[in-house]
C-alpha cells in the first residue's frame, strides 16, 4: 500500500519550498537593543554578550544609522546612569542618558523609531525596579509610589523623543498610570509597548551585565511571572489592554513560545517577542566555538517566534539577520 498524501511532493524544489512556506521573516519584524552610556567616543564590549556594546551617546547615532540603512524599523534604548540613587532620578530626569540618546538619535535619524525602555531597574541604586521600604532587604518592591516615577520617566522619554514607550518592570496597573501621565501631558498619539507578561528568569543575567542592573539583594520574583505559570499570562495581558496598552511583549522568547503563541490567540493587539540577553548569549558561544551553524540557527529561531505568533521580535541579532536577510 502506496501513501496517498505525499508532502514530500511539495519539497522537491528550493522555489515549490519558498512557495508554500507559511512564516517568512522580514526584516520589518526586528527592533534592535542598545546600551547607551555617558562619555564620548566609548564602545565597550559586555563579556558576557559578544558583539553588543555599551555606547556612547556619539555612538548610539553612528548605530542608528547603521541599524536604519539596513532596513530595520526600530531600536530600544537602555541606560546606564552616572549616579544611581534611590529614587532612580537617572530615569526620569531630562539629562537622562536615554533621553540624550533618544533626542540625538532623532536628530540624526528621524525615521528610526525609537522605543525607550520605561523601568527603574538600572537607575536605583539597589538594582530593583521600584521603590522599596526602607530596610527592606528582600526586594519587595512598593507597587503604587513607583508607578508615579514611572508615570514620570515616560513623560520625560516621550518628551525627549521616544517615539514608542516599553515599560517592562511588571508593576501592577503600570500602563494606566503612563497612559494618563502621556496623555496629560500633550502624548495622547505615544504608542505603549507593555512587557505585559514577562517572566522572573534566569536567561536575563547577561544583560544585567550589560545594563549594570543586578539587584544588591533578593530577586525579582515578587513582581516578574512564575515561570510555571501560562493562564496567569492572559490575565496579565487582559489588565494591560483594559489599562490601554497598543502592544504586547513576552519575555523571554525561547522558553516560552507557547505563552507567544496564547497571547496571540487571546488578545487582536500585536505581539512582541523579547529574544533575550541569554538566548543570544547561548547561540553565540556555541557559534563562537564552531558548534552551531550560526545563521541557520538564528534564523531558524528568530523564524519560530514568528510562526509562534510574534509580530515584532526584539532581539541582540537583528543586524546580522538584516544583512542575511539582503
Ligand atoms: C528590566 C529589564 C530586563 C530586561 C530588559 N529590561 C531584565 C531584568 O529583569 O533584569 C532583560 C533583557 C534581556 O535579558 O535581554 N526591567
Ligand atoms: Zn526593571
Amino acid at each position: 500500500m502506496f501513501p496517498t498524501h505525499r508532502p514530500r511532493r511539495l519539497r522537491t524544489h528550493p522555489q515549490l519550498r519558498r512557495m508554500v512556506r507559511e512564516t517568512v521573516l522580514t526584516t520589518s519584524d526586528l527592533i534592535y537593543p542598545l546600551f547607551a552610556v555617558a562619555g564620548e567616543g566609548i564602545a565597550k564590549e559586555v563579556k558576557s554578550m559578544p558583539g553588543v556594546y555599551q555606547l556612547s551617546v556619539d555612538k548610539i547615532v553612528e548605530e542608528a544609522k547603521e541599524v536604519y540603512d539596513l532596513g530595520i524599523p526600530a531600536i530600544i534604548l537602555f541606560g546606564i546612569p552616572e549616579d544611581k540613587d534611590a529614587d532612580a532620578t537617572g530615569a526620569w530626569h531630562d539629562c537622562g542618558i536615554v533621553q540624550k540618546a533618544a533626542t540625538a538619535v532623532k536628530a540624526a535619524v528621524p525615521d528610526l523609531i525609537v522605543v525607550a525602555d520605561t523601568c527603574l531597574c538600572e537607575y536605583t541604586s539597589h538594582g530593583h525596579c521600584g521603590y522599596l521600604q526602607v530596610g527592606d532587604l528582600t526586594g519587595r518592591v512598593l507597587n503604587d509610589p513607583t508607578l508615579e516615577l514611572l508615570k514620570k520617566t515616560a513623560v520625560s522619554q516621550a518628551q525627549a523623543g521616544a517615539d514608542i514607550i516599553a515599560p517592562s518592570g511588571m508593576m501592577d496597573g503600570f500602563v494606566q498610570a503612563i497612559r494618563a501621565g502621556l496623555d496629560e501631558a500633550g502624548f495622547q498619539d505615544t504608542p505603549i509597548l507593555s512587557y505585559a507578561a514577562k517572566y522572573a528568569s534566569a536567561y536575563y543575567g547577561p544583560f544585567r551585565d550589560a545594563a549594570d542592573s543586578t539587584p544588591q539583594f533578593g530577586d525579582r520574583r515578587t513582581y516578574q511571572m512564575d515561570p510555571g505559570n501560562a493562564r496567569e499570562a492572559i490575565k496579565e495581558i487582559d489588565l494591560d489592554i483594559a489599562e490601554g496598552a497598543d502592544m504586547l511583549m513576552v519575555k523571554p522568547a525561547l522558553a516560552y513560545m507557547d505563552i507567544i503563541w496564547r497571547v496571540k490567540e487571546a488578545s487582536n493587539l500585536p505581539v512582541a517577542a523579547y529574544n533575550v540577553s541569554g538566548e543570544y548569549s547561548m547561540i553565540k558561544a556555541a557559534a563562537l566555538n564552531g558548534w552551531i551553524d550560526e545563521e541557520r540557527v538564528v534564523m531558524e529561531t528568530l523564524t519560530g517566534f514568528k510562526r509562534a505568533g510574534a509580530d515584532l521580535i526584539l532581539t541582540y541579532h537583528a543586524k546580522d539577520a538584516a544583512r542575511w536577510l539582503k
